[in-house]
């Protein structure tokens, strides 16, 4: 399986008042068509991790690596016009809020028809038609009346769905999603997963799933790759997290409340300072 990205000993720096902070120190891994899961903590560098790939941090990030590509791309020495073609074309990215990505004065139509546009060959009606078969793909049920609406004018899922449909117009050959369903209820996070990893495995894309929550990830991922403070842990097919060697793996899955197994009280997550030492 050839790669669609490649990261070695990628390392994020960001300036501070009294030196550089390392968001990310050293991580590898490399995704094809599949599946990835990236699960840690709060602040582990996960988001760092998927911007640097998409070349979207700050200008005062430094960033190094000893391979950063997107489909043989290089994307630490791309040009701008390469990077354009790459963000929002070839790759693209789901957030945890769409409210921050939606235009909130331009219809959902209108939006989706744009990404469109901006990546496929066609005029407008033929953008308007693939907006509305996007929306049937993301299983709107409504798609016309969808079509018409701004985004305040859907629910919170409703929303994540338009950004979905959106990030798909230009057919994408990886998808990233960071945190995508944080934001929304238990039963619709479950829905909005399920409709990625459908999307994902019928038009055969790569899938980067971020996300703090495990048991989450494993569910919906070929493989998982575990960080901790800016480094990865442990990397493991999703089937085998029962057999995590990573005492901070396993503690992210003992500390999830269960609704199968009812405890007196979760445990807490307990830190090795030997975590912190650069890995091998
Ligand atoms: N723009 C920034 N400037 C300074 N520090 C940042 C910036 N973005 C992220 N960081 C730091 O990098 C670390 C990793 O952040 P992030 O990748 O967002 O974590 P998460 O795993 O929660 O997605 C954190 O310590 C965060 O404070
Ligand atoms: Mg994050």
């Amino acid at each position: 399986m050839s790669n669609l990205v490649e990261i070695r000993d990628l390392r994020v720096d960001f300036p501070t008042p009294t030196g550089f902070t390392q968001a990310v120190r050293g991580i590898s891994f490399s995704l094809g068509r599949e599946k990835l899961g990236i699960v840690g903590e709060s602040g582990s560098g996960k988001s760092v991790t998927g911007r640097a790939l998409m070349r979207l941090l700050p200008e005062a990030a430094r960033v190094r690596a000893g391979a950063l590509r997107f489909d043989g791309i290089d994307v630490l020495n791309a040009s701008e016009r390469q990077m354009r073609d790459l963000r929002g074309g070839r790759i693209g990215l789901i957030m945890q809020d769409p409210k921050f990505s939606l235009n909130p004065v331009m219809t959902v139509g209108r939006q989706i028809s744009e990404a469109w546009l901006a990546h496929q060959k066609g005029g407008k009606r033929e953008a308007r038609e693939a907006a509305l078969a996007l929306l049937e793909q993301v299983r709107i049920r409504d798609p016309q009346r969808v079509l018409e609406s701004y985004p305040h004018e859907v629910s919170g899922g409703m929303g994540q769905r338009v950004m979905i449909a959106m990030m798909l117009a230009p057919n994408p050959d990886l998808l990233i999603a960071d945190e995508p369903t944080s934001a929304l209820d238990a039963s619709v996070q479950a829905e909005i997963l399920k409709l990625i990893e459908d999307l994902v495995s019928a038009r055969g894309m790569g899938l980067m799933l971020i996300s703090h929550d495990l048991p989450l990830v494993s569910r919906f991922c070929d493989r998982v790759v575990v960080m901790y403070a800016g480094q990865v842990m442990e990397e493991l097919p999703a089937r085998d997290l029962h057999r995590a060697r990573h005492a901070y793996t396993r503690g992210l899955l003992e500390c999830m409340p269960s609704l199968s197994h009812k405890r007196a009280r979760l445990p807490t997550l307990s830190r090795d300072a030997s975590w912190l030492e650069p890995r091998a």
